[in-house]
């Protein structure tokens, strides 16, 4: 990552204009993993362009895949080789979870290392269930690979993840006879989805996904969708930002990943989906947003924190001009992301003069207030750095934005579509 960066975001009296979001971080992760180990060549247009992406890419290149732009050169299931070093997963949770359920059945042991967030991210949820699976896996550093057959089980995940879900999937491609997973909440379902389409015999009745061993995949062909974690920005924006009007096209509307326009639009944000189209498995639509009537506060709890995990940083700028006594729970989570989010929301909007707590699950934020333009750090983590330069927007001044170069792991291009759009 570049140097220190610190942005600066001003009022925005109304944001208008349409725009296209950086392809969906969760699939782009899956297509070019999924795709190294097909059986034959693949082409995955619209993959992020973000830092964790390219982090995905090495390391399947050091695994001796061949990535050529959109275009994979799978090596079947069988066919990768050890890396000649630790694996850097650098900021990204999502490639070293998964890769570690992806190694996990290859007869070579794989290192997998990070940057220093990363590297304080708890693995044992992972390497637990990989165990179970028969596989050798350790933690920290996390080492993966080099055992035995493995042989398929039922694993019920006591915290919702489908970072954990995907890896387990991963591994039991390979494990004899039949996988289960069983999630306490429904997560995001892109693994499911894209196994499915490439031929692996996956199965899934809400909670529970079963997957059979599988001895080849056919190659992906495959556009990646706008990512909807993205999007979550401009809804929160451009809802509450008197006579905006913003226009995102083509965003992935997976059911598992839109929880966040429900909550906003149960709050009186309009958010409507026109020229609803499918992407293979996988819904997508251009998505209208305009301010309306804040009619109450927004209330998180029995497990929907799960389904909006990355969006809720966001939803807490929100909740700060919502009438009432916003409480959002079951977020525990947040605290295990790349940074503690509940502490660096709360300490941020504190600064801007919101009146929120955080508790060991959730925050509480009462609204509306005013907000006051001041100076906030990133944490490094990009999805606080852009619920920070949302909430800027919406501020009385100048806010200014210490370590926002971190936009660059979901989001490049971040802060050129606010200068647009605004
Ligand atoms: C992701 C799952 C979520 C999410 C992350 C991406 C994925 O993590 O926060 O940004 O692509 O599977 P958890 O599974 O740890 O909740």
């Amino acid at each position: 990552m570049g140097a220190n960066v610190i942005a600066t975001v001003r009022r925005a009296h109304r944001l208008e204009g349409e725009i296209r979001l950086p392809g969906d971080k969760s699939m782009s992760h899956r297509a070019l993993m999924l795709a190294s180990i097909a059986s034959g060549r693949s082409s995955i247009r619209g993959l992020s362009t973000g830092a964790d992406v390219h982090s995905t890419r090495d390391c399947l290149t050091h695994l001796g895949v061949d990535i050529d732009g959109n275009i994979v050169h799978g090596v079947g299931l069988e066919g990768m080789r050890a890396a000649p070093g630790p694996l850097d997963c650098g900021n990204s949770g999502t490639t070293m979870r998964l890769l570690a359920g992806l190694l996990s059945g290859q007869a070579f042991v794989s290192e997998l290392t990070g940057d220093a967030s990363l590297s304080r991210r708890p693995m044992d949820r992972v390497v637990e269930p990989l165990r179970r699976l028969g596989a050798n896996a350790a933690w920290p550093p996390l080492r993966v690979g080099g055992g035995g057959r493995l042989v398929g089980t039922t694993y019920e995940m006591p915290i919702a993840s489908a970072q954990v879900k995907s890896a387990i999937l991963l591994a039991g491609l390979r494990a004899e006879g039949t996988t289960t997973v069983v999630e306490p909440v429904a997560t995001r379902n892109h693994t499911e989805l894209m196994l499915a389409a490439m031929g692996a015999n996956v199965r899934s009745d809400g909670r529970r996904v079963e997957l059979s061993k599988t001895d080849w995949l056919e190659p992906l062909d495959i556009d990646i969708p706008g990512d909807f974690s993205a999007a979550a920005f401009w809804l929160v924006a451009a809802g509450l930002i008197p006579a905006s009007r913003v226009r995102l096209l083509s965003v992935g509307v997976n059911p598992t990943r839109t929880a966040l326009a429900d909550s906003l639009t149960a709050c009186g944000l309009r958010i409507t989906q026109s020229n609803l189209r499918a992407e293979g498995a996988e819904p997508v639509a251009d998505l209208e947003v305009t301010p309306g009537a804040l009619t109450r506060p927004i209330e998180v709890k029995d497990g929907l924190a799960g389904r909006m995990i990355d969006e809720l940083p966001v939803l807490a700028v929100a909740a700060t001009q919502m009438p009432g006594r916003s409480v959002i729970t079951g977020a525990a989570e947040l605290k295990v992301k790349e940074s503690d989010r509940l502490a660096a929301i709360e300490q941020g909007l504190l600064a801007m003069g919101a009146d929120i707590k955080a508790g060991d699950d959730g925050w509480v934020i009462n609204g509306p207030t005013k907000l006051e333009g001041a100076k906030v750090g990133s944490a490094g983590d990009h999805r606080v750095a852009m619920a920070f330069a949302i909430a800027g927007l919406m501020a009385q001044g100048k806010t200014e934005i210490d370590g926002a170069e971190c936009v660059d792991i979901s989001y490049p291009g971040f802060f050129d579509q606010l200068e647009y759009l605004a």
